[in-house]
């Protein structure tokens, strides 16, 4: 950061001096919510969460190198008090701003890939100038402003992901650092419970391109019909990407490889390049081409922007991470979030990557979704279903839907007539007993004609637990989990050489200790 004497600090916020704070101390940076994360010249920012208070650790943030905490409260330590923390932090990170006219912000937005994007083009801004760009998903009223701070007098381009929760939390956002280019990647149903519609998320991720000034350029994706209407909501110049003619970046001649990875043709008005990515799935080409769109605007050449796409790999975890384990078993790890869209997106991925191969996939149900959630996640259920998988093991809670919409489509999909004298009737899905596998011999080694999915009705009677469904008619097992380890506990024993897993749910399912597990348990 620009380093900044606490007086100063005090008066940016409207903050007062407390704990016998030197006025002329100076603050060099960083600035930090988490103690631990402290370092000499710090300004350590205690937030009142609902676990922990950062209060608590004043003093020994203080210790380890703090100059100041900026509290809400007395700490027993030298410190701002201000009224509100988040409100201080955003009044730091517009004043800093202020201070560098030759820093150039990009904001990035959308309902799925903001994060990806963000990775991209940070890398391609790199390549003309020094670039801050938060780690992983700093998304919100703190990640904004701290991301901010850490920018200096060398700093050329921000690039920052804007989140949306309601209405008016980007405007809010690009209050604190105005940007000059806005990309917005897509309108899907991410979080739709909280907006309670599409056209409000729409609302809402536009305020990223109103905020565009007239000299700034919004970068929008000309395939979505609610992103390509914000060209009204803007006084910047429009650039569109897309796969489309319409578009000015686009992407031609996309060719998928086994491993659902796509190659392409760039084409911008300047030359065309060719992209091979190694970021896995066909939505990845969107991001590209984003970041390319935003990359072209500042001037790149086509060639340096299509090296950087092509050399790109995964900069935020468990975002598609495909590892390969010494036995061929390749484990899919999507489990950083889910919501109805990223889903579709890692299905299809998988189905490139799993083609011919045995397939399982760990899902969980989706949430946030508001009245909508039962529907989508019995969609997401039949999706999953209609999938060609082996098996499929949803974990945690709230699966009912997804397990109705999986055992709807597990069965429709594989077409394998129920015999004449078949003994049981079908009776409508219960989902007290669907804790067990349901629909016969669960995959395992020697099990089931291996190599193709959906695996084949069982020769034999069932004799495991019986569903509520004929297991003829069940191409797929279905499981329900508790949790993550369960789930890595279901499919250890049963995979063997040449099978594929995906591994995608809500972030608060923490699915990624599956593919931990199921990796070797090495720290992922
Ligand atoms: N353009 C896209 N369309 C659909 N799904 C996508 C797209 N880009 C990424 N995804 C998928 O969405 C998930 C999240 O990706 P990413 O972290 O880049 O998104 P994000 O918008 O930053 O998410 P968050 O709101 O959680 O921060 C991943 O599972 C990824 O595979
Ligand atoms: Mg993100």
């Amino acid at each position: 950061m620009i380093p900044l004497p606490l007086a100063r600090i005090a008066e940016i916020t409207s903050g007062a001096l407390s704990g016998m704070a030197d006025p002329r101390a100076v603050v060099r940076g960083p600035v930090v919510i988490d103690s631990r994360a402290v370092e000499p010249g710090s300004l350590f920012v205690a937030i009142k969460g609902a676990r922990v208070d950062g209060h608590d650790y004043a003093a020994q943030a203080v210790r380890a190198g703090a100059v100041a905490v900026l509290a809400t409260r007395q700490v027993d330590a030298p410190s701002v008090i201000v009224p509100d923390a988040a409100a201080a932090l955003a009044a730091l990170a517009t004043a800093q701003l202020r201070t560098m006219p030759q820093a150039t912000v990009i904001g990035v937005t959308g309902s799925a890939g903001k994060t990806s994007t963000k990775d991209l083009l940070a890398r391609l801004t790199a390549r003309i100038g020094a670039t801050v760009a938060p780690a992983g998903s700093f998304n919100n009223e703190l990640g904004h402003p701290l991301t901010v701070l850490r920018a200096d007098a060398d700093t050329r381009f921000l690039v920052l992901e804007l989140a949306a929760r309601t209405i008016g939390h980007i405007r809010d956002l690009t209050h604190i650092a105005p940007p000059q280019i806005g990309v917005v990647l897509n309108v899907g149903t991410a979080h739709l419970g909280v907006f309670g519609g599409k056209e409000a998320i729409a609302q809402a991720k536009g305020e990223l391109v109103e905020a565009l000034p007239a000299t700034g350029v919004a970068v929008l994706n000309a395939d979505d019909p609610l992103v390509a209407a914000m060209a009204d909501r803007t006084e910047a110049r429009v650039t569109w990407y897309g796969r489309g003619e319409s578009a000015v970046i686009r992407a031609d001649d996309v060719v998928m490889d086994e491993r659902g990875r796509a190659s392409f043709t760039l084409r911008t008005p300047s030359g065309d390049a060719p992209v091979s990515l190694q970021l896995y799935g066909a939505h990845a080409v969107e991001n590209a081409l984003a970041a390319a769109a935003a990359g072209y605007e500042l001037g790149l050449p086509v060639t340096i922007i299509a090296e950087e796409l092509s050399q790109a790999t995964p900069r935020s975890r468990w975002r598609m991470e495909v590892t390969d384990r010494p036995d061929q078993v390749t484990i899919v790890n999507d489990a950083y979030n889910a919501n109805p869209d990223s889903m579709r997106a890692a299905f299809e991925m998988f189905g490139v990557l799993g083609e011919g191969r045995r397939r399982f996939a760990v899902i969980a149900a989706l949430r946030e979704l508001g009245d909508d959630g039962p529907a989508l996640n019995t969609e997401l259920g039949r999706m999953a279903g209609a999938a060609g998988l082996a098996g499929l093991i949803v974990a945690g809670p709230d699966a009912e839907p997804v397990l109705r919409g999986a055992h709807a489509t597990a069965q429709a999909s594989t077409h394998v007539p129920l015999p004449a004298s078949h003994p049981w009737t079908p009776a409508p899905y219960d989902a007290g007993r669907e804790m067990a596998a349901v629909g016969g011999a669960p995959p395992g080694p020697g099990a089931g004609p291996g190599g193709t999915a959906p695996s084949a009705a069982p020769a034999e009677p069932v004799t495991g637990p019986v569903g509520a469904v004929p297991p003829q008619a069940q191409g797929t097992w279905i499981v329900h989990v508790p949790d993550a380890e369960a789930a890595a506990a279901q499919l250890a024993g049963r995979l063997r050489p040449g099978d594929a897993v995906l591994i995608k749910g809500p972030r608060a399912m923490g699915l990624e200790r599956t593919a931990e597990l199921l990796l070797g348990g090495a720290a992922q």
